[in-house]
């Protein structure tokens, strides 16, 4: 695809060719990501980083990828502080912010919200999550850590076993992964969850058309066993009907240090969108696993902030201009990533 001026809604966008494009851009942000240098390629420019649900690493890290390309971040984030709850369309909102910035980032409740955002807006908006449908950056996040957790295996992504662990129905970062994986090769899905909570009909269906081996399981110890991934989700409370049908699944499935023992293959990379519920009646990845170096959840969320500069380089163009305006970092770094 042209990345250039594009707008970023669904991972239905990507070919693996643009995938692996992405991944080649988030490893020359490295050095930026891990403050060795700092570069002003984005002086000037302006992000709208517009959040109508709650998030700490979705914001936080676009912002962050932005100013480390030298940018200037305007955030809302909540419904309650804009002129929505005056009754403005998406569309007259757009138009307004889209004179104000050069890139929108977009969080909203409801599916399809940020793609007909995207129809006003005169500048490239990015999905940063809509309701229970997409999250597109957590999904080439996730999978940029899958392919890096891979390589120190010795293995590519193709042929990938994973188990899928949880809320496969409203948890919209399973979604957009489970489809960006079909990209690859022989992709072997393990579908853990309630029967109601199982992946939509119709990505389960898209997966078995491109040829991938899904399995559906409703026990988490038999779906969880011979994988190389093991990723887990939280269930999303706020997208349930109502909250006693939420309570119904808090907790069922749990992820501790001995069940990971007794059933995982010793090298099973375990991983989690976050946030990952902690509460002690939730507790879907157990702190217990803390020291198990198989844990890759904060890999995955540093990850992130390689993988969203990379996606405001290319729609902004500035991908082959990065190194040209970057020099050392001269205050104290606590070599916070190594
Ligand atoms: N993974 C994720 O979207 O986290 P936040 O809700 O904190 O942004």
């Amino acid at each position: 695809m042209d990345f250039v001026g594009s707008h970023i809604l669904s991972v239905d966008q990507f070919a693996r060719a643009d995938i692996e494009h992405i991944f080649r851009v988030a490893d020359d942000m490295q050095p930026y990501a891990d403050r060795d240098r700092v570069t002003r390629v984005l002086q000037g420019a302006i992000l709208s980083n517009m959040f109508f649900e709650p998030s700490t690493r979705t914001r936080i890290s676009f912002g962050s990828a932005f100013n480390m390309l030298g940018g200037e971040v305007r955030e809302t984030t909540e419904v309650a502080a804009s002129s929505l709850t005056k009754g403005e369309s998406l569309y007259d909102t757009a138009r307004v912010l889209s004179g104000y910035s050069d890139v929108i980032v977009m969080r909203h409740p409801e599916a399809g919200s940020v793609a007909e955002f995207a129809k006003a807006s005169r500048v490239p908006v990015i999905n940063a999550g809509d309701g229970p449908n997409e999250h597109p950056s957590q999904a080439l996040l996730d999978l940029y850590t899958i392919r890096k957790e891979m390589e120190s295996r010795g293995r590519a992504i193709d042929d990938l076993r994973i188990a899928l662990v949880g809320d496969l129905r409203y948890g919209r970062a399973v979604h957009s992964l489970c489809k960006l994986l079909a990209l690859f090769e022989h992709v072997h899905y393990k579908l853990v969850s309630p029967p109601e909570l199982s992946l939509p009909a119709d990505i389960v269906d898209s997966l078995k058309a491109a040829g991938h081996d899904v399995r559906e399981h409703h026990e988490l110890e038999t779906g969880i066993d011979h994988v190389d991934i093991l990723y887990v989700t939280r269930t999303q409370e706020e997208r349930f009907p109502d909250q006693d049908e939420a309570d119904r699944y808090r907790g069922l499935f749990r992820v501790n240090q001995a069940i990971y023992t007794k059933n995982c293959e010793p090298n099973t990379v375990i991983m989690h969108p976050l946030p990952r519920d902690s509460r002690a009646q939730a507790q879907e990845l157990d702190d217990d696993l803390i020291e198990n170096p198989n844990l890759a959840i904060f890999r995955q969320t540093d990850n992130g902030v390689l993988i969203r500069m990379a996606l405001f380089a290319l729609v902004l163009d500035v991908a082959d201009q990065v190194h040209n305006h970057a020099q050392p970092v001269t205050w104290y770094t606590a070599k916070r990533f190594r």
